[in-house]
C-alpha cells in the first residue's frame, strides 16, 4: 500500500505529493510548522489525510513544548496554526478539536496520547477505507465505465482511499476503464490518481476536465464516483472545484453520481451547504502550471478550491457505514 504519512517515535514524513509523479519521496517533518507549511502547498492533502497530518503535527509540537512551563499555552497556538492550513476539509477540525478536547481532559502524557491518536486514526481511515470499498462496490454493482475527479485514492488517505477506494474493489470483480479528470489547476487528477491507477494497473484515461461531457457520450460512461471533503447534514456535498458540473452532467445524462466518504467527513453540525467555508487559493496557481507562467499575471483571476453539490444531484452517498440515499439527513 502507497503510505500518505509515516509516524513512528519522533519521527514523521510524508510522501512529497508536489513531487508525483516524477519522484516519489518521502520528506521528514521536523515540527509543526513544517506540518503546517506541508498541508497548505498541498504536499500532503486529500479530506483525511489532512485529518491525519494534523493529529501528527500535534504529536510534533507536543514533543517541542513537553517541558515549557507555558505547554497549554503554546500546543493550543500550534493547533490554531494547523487549523488555520486549510478551511474546507472538516477532517482536519474533527481531528483537532478531539485534540484539544483530550490535552482539557487529562494533560498528562500529551505526546504519548498523541502518538496514539495519530495511530488510531491512520487505522480508522484504513479500516474505513476498506468498508467504503465493499460497501460501495456492492451498492454500484456491475459499472465497466467510470469517471472520476481530483485524487481520493491512498494519496489523500490512509488506505486504499475513498472514491479510488471503491474503484479499486470492483476492479478485483471485473475489467473496467476509468477516465479521470486531470483537476485543474493544481492537477491531482494528472498527477496522483493516473500514477495510482497505473500502479494498480487499472485501464486508466487522463482527460481534461472540459473534456469531460463528450468522454461521458462517447465512451458511454455509466457512473461518477468522487470524493467529499465536508458534508452537511442534509447531504449538500462539498469536493474538489469542478464536482458539482459533473453533477450536472451526470443529471443530462441520466447517469448515476456517488459520494464516497468516511463518517469522519460528515459534519453534523451544519444544516447544508451554504455553511461550509470554500477555500480561496493564490491567483498564480491559475496563473502558472507549476512554477510556468501561462498567462499574464495582471489578468483578473478567481480560484476556488473547492464547489458544494446540492444533495438531490447525489445518487448516494457512501460510507464506511452504509449507503445513503436522497432525501439525506445524515
Ligand atoms: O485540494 P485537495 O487536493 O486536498 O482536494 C481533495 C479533494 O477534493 C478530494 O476529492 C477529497 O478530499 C476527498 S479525498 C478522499
Amino acid at each position: 500500500m502507497i503510505e500518505s504519512i509515516r509516524i513512528s517515535k519522533n519521527k514523521v514524513e510524508i510522501l512529497d505529493q508536489t513531487q508525483l509523479p516524477f519522484l516519489e519521496k518521502y520528506l521528514p517533518i521536523k515540527d509543526y510548522r513544517e506540518m503546517a507549511e506541508a498541508i497548505f502547498k498541498l504536499k500532503i492533502r486529500g479530506a483525511p489525510a489532512i485529518g491525519i497530518a494534523a493529529a501528527a503535527g500535534s504529536y510534533l509540537a507536543s514533543l517541542e513544548f513537553s517541558d515549557k512551563k507555558d505547554f497549554s499555552d503554546k500546543i493550543f497556538t500550534a493547533i490554531t496554526d494547523l487549523e488555520n492550513t486549510r478551511p474546507t476539509a472538516v477532517n482536519l477540525f474533527a481531528a483537532t478539536s478531539k485534540i484539544r478536547e483530550m490535552i482539557q481532559k487529562n494533560p498528562e502524557n500529551i505526546s504519548e496520547q498523541l502518538y496514539n491518536f495519530t495511530l488510531d486514526l491512520m487505522n480508522y481511515e484504513k479500516i474505513a477505507c476498506e468498508k467504503m470499498g465493499e460497501i460501495g462496490s456492492k451498492f454500484i454493482g456491475n459499472v465497466k465505465n467510470i469517471l472520476t475527479h481530483c485524487n481520493t485514492g491512498s494519496l489523500a488517505t490512509y488506505g486504499i482511499g475513498t472514491a479510488l477506494g471503491v474503484i479499486r474493489t470492483i476492479s478485483l470483480n471485473h475489467q473496467i476503464k476509468v477516465f479521470a479528470d486531470e483537476t485543474r489547476p493544481l492537477l491531482q487528477g494528472s498527477r496522483l490518481t493516473m500514477w495510482e491507477l497505473n500502479k494498480s494497473h487499472i485501464d486508466s484515461t487522463l482527460i481534461t476536465d472540459n473534456m469531460a461531457a463528450q468522454i461521458i457520450k462517447k465512451e458511454k460512461i455509466d457512473c461518477i464516483i468522487v470524493g467529499a471533503d465536508r458534508i452537511a447534514k442534509n447531504g449538500d456535498s462539498a469536493n474538489k472545484i469542478g464536482t458539482f458540473g459533473l453533477a450536472i452532467l451526470a443529471k443530462h445524462f441520466k447517469i448515476p453520481f456517488y459520494i464516497v466518504a468516511p463518517e469522519t467527513t460528515i459534519d453534523r453540525k451544519i444544516m447544508n451547504g451554504d455553511e461550509i467555508k470554500i477555500e480561496e487559493r493564490n491567483y498564480n496557481e491559475v496563473r502558472k502550471i507549476k512554477d510556468y507562467p501561462i498567462t499574464s499575471d495582471e489578468f483578473k483571476v478567481a480560484n476556488p478550491a473547492f464547489d458544494v453539490t446540492p444533495s438531490e444531484m447525489i445518487t448516494a452517498i457512501i460510507t464506511d457505514e452504509k449507503a445513503y440515499q436522497y432525501p439525506y439527513n445524515l
